[in-house]
């Protein structure tokens, strides 16, 4: 496995005509991580490399935002990497990557970004979509894993590939969770003994979603607010709970419900000063 942190070093690294596989993270890799590498390397084709880039990305971040703790973990994410199929780890810093301050952003719609987790951090997904396209443009990968926990954000870079006619497929991760159903997250770092011992309820509320649309309840603004309900109950400060619809994360209307309309529950709340999401597909 080879471990490059420039544009120049990393082109020369994938060498020749054949494209790679490419999962892009933050770093403090998990076996939620590990999951996606490994599906990045099953789906590698003869010949393409599987490339893993580590940067924590400032346009993602609000000021007042946890970027300059996000944990910075290079030495053991590599020695994590290797064992699980990758080929090339692209650790770039901020220098290499924004060398000007990045004028020319991809701004994704405000229907499908300005919503549920880009209505609570503004900006977000501009900042996801700019530092995606332009690690694809250095990595010119295939095929491009993300995770399925952060949901909202795989639909978007899916459809910004879509639209810009990018060659590469994108393709989604199951959430990988612990024992007790919580979500595996680098943030779950940040948890204390007590907090980390109740961070499972997020899971269980989406859970208990799911029972009551299995159920056959429809009321789905009644169905929220009762999560909303359990997790304040708990001490949490909910950010929100929404069913939507799969395909767009709109809210389905009454005609699509009765007509089975896939959805998904999705959910962000604060647990102390650790903010934590969540999703179930329903
Ligand atoms: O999901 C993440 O870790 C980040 O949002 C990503 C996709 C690597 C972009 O910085």
């Amino acid at each position: 496995m080879k471990v490059v942190h420039t544009i120049a070093e990393l082109r020369a690294a994938i060498g020749g005509p054949q494209r790679a596989a490419f999962v892009p993270t933050m770093g403090n890799l998990h076996e939620g991580h590990l999951a996606l590498v490994r599906q990045a390397k099953s789906l590698a084709r003869a010949g393409e490399p599987v490339v893993v880039s580590i940067f924590v990305n400032r346009l993602q971040f609000a000021p007042h935002e946890d970027f300059d703790r996000y944990p910075r973990t290079l030495a053991r994410d590599c020695e994590l990497l290797e064992p699980a199929g990758c080929d090339i780890v692209f650790a770039p810093d901020e220098r290499e990557l924004y060398p000007e301050p990045q004028g020319y952003k991809v701004n994704p719609p405000a229907e499908l970004a300005d919503i549920l987790e880009g209505h609570f951090r503004p900006g977000f997904f501009t900042g996801v979509c700019t530092v995606v396209m332009k690690l694809f443009q250095i990595v010119q990968p295939r095929v491009a894993v993300f995770g399925q926990k952060d949901y909202q954000q795989l639909m978007v870079l899916r459809r910004m590939a879509q639209q810009f006619a990018l060659p590469i497929e994108v393709v989604g991760g199951q959430t990988r969770r612990a024992d007790d159903g919580l979500a595996l997250s680098s943030r779950n770092g940040y948890l204390s003994a007590d907090e980390r011992a109740e961070a499972v309820t997020l899971s269980r509320v989406l859970r208990a979603v799911r029972s009551q649309l299995d159920g056959g309840d429809r009321d789905l603004a009644k169905i929220e607010q009762g999560a909303l309900d359990a997790l304040t109950a708990r001490g949490w400060k909910p950010d929100y709970v929404a069913i939507r619809r799969r395909a767009d994360l709109q809210v389905p209307t009454a005609e699509q419900l009765a007509a089975g309309e896939p959805l998904v529950v999705l959910a962000a709340a604060k647990l102390g000063a650790t903010r934590l999401i969540d999703n179930l597909e329903l």
